[in-house]
């Protein structure tokens, strides 16, 4: 009975730790404040422009080993000179997966000892909605390696690399009042410090072109699944008719 206790105590105890250690997170922002991301999975040209970004800004460091430059040209419809001469710098070829000529040691040395993770992979587990708030809530930090803080992912090791797009933010707080007695800093707003390339909708635009195609490099099995599913539907519409007619046929001599 003690020991059932002390697991109890324990277990409690962990909780409360656990939500102090929340409610004492500094980057608190309110669900959807950033806007929902659409995506578009039959929108080309978006997820083209999608592949043309993840491949100039993102590929560097982080690869997508489950998918080849090949499936991405024929699932987008981009021409294969297109793809060859504008979207594969890293040497490799068109049948090739699309991995990162940077070494694995390198990338957590340079990055605090932290790997950039498989986007093929990674964004199927955190879904596109993360990925949407993460590029668009890097801000302005001194106190960071990188010069830059997230508020989606605080004290993240990836730099802002769309800075010169967006330009950079400056982001304000508050302290709340709170009963337990831990600080907590509620996000207010940000403000532009240095504008970017574009405009804040042309900003978004990339963003969700960006997030668009991640959503697809994540399960590209997506768009032919729902060309096969309207498929699916039609031919069991036709059949349900079918049927109907069959069964009016043969009950028409039972009385
Ligand atoms: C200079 C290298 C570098 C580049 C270029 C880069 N990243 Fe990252 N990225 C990282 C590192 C390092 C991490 C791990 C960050 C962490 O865990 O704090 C990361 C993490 C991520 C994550 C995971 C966030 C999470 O919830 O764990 C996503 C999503 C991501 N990057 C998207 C992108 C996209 C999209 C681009 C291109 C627009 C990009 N990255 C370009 C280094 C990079």
């Amino acid at each position: 009975m003690k020991i059932l206790n002390k697991i109890l105590f324990l277990f409690v105890l962990s909780m409360l730790v656990m939500s102090a250690a929340w409610s004492a997170s500094e980057h608190a922002y309110e669900k959807n404040q950033f806007g929902k991301v659409n995506i578009e999975l039959n929108n080309k040209a978006s997820l083209q422009r999608g592949a043309k970004y993840f491949v100039n800004y993102c590929l560097s460091c982080h690869p997508a080993k489950h998918s080849r430059y090949k499936r991405v040209a024929d699932d987008l419809g981009i021409r294969e000179d297109l793809m060859i001469d504008n979207m594969i710098f890293t040497g490799q070829k068109f049948g090739e997966l699309m991995t990162v000529a940077m070494k694995r040691e390198d990338a957590q040395k340079w990055f605090l000892g932290v790997d950039p993770p498989d986007l093929s992979t990674h964004v199927r587990a955190i879904g596109p909605q993360a990925v949407y708030e993460f590029l668009k809530t890097f801000y302005v930090d001194d106190h960071r390696p990188f010069g830059v803080n997230n508020l989606y992912l605080p004290n993240t090791a990836m730099p802002h690399v769309l800075a010169d797009l967006q330009g950079l933010q400056r982001a304000d707080f508050h302290v709340e009042p709170s009963t337990d007695g831990v600080e907590h800093k509620a996000f207010d707003k940000f403000e532009t410090v240095k504008p970017g390339a574009l405009s804040d909708k042309e900003y978004e635009q990339v963003v969700t072109d960006i997030v668009n195609f991640l959503a697809y490099l994540s399960e590209p099995a997506q768009l032919i699944r729902k060309k096969v599913g309207v498929g699916v539907l039609f031919f069991l519409g036709i059949l349900g008719i079918l049927a109907y007619f069959l069964k009016r046929n043969y009950w028409q001599d039972v009385h």
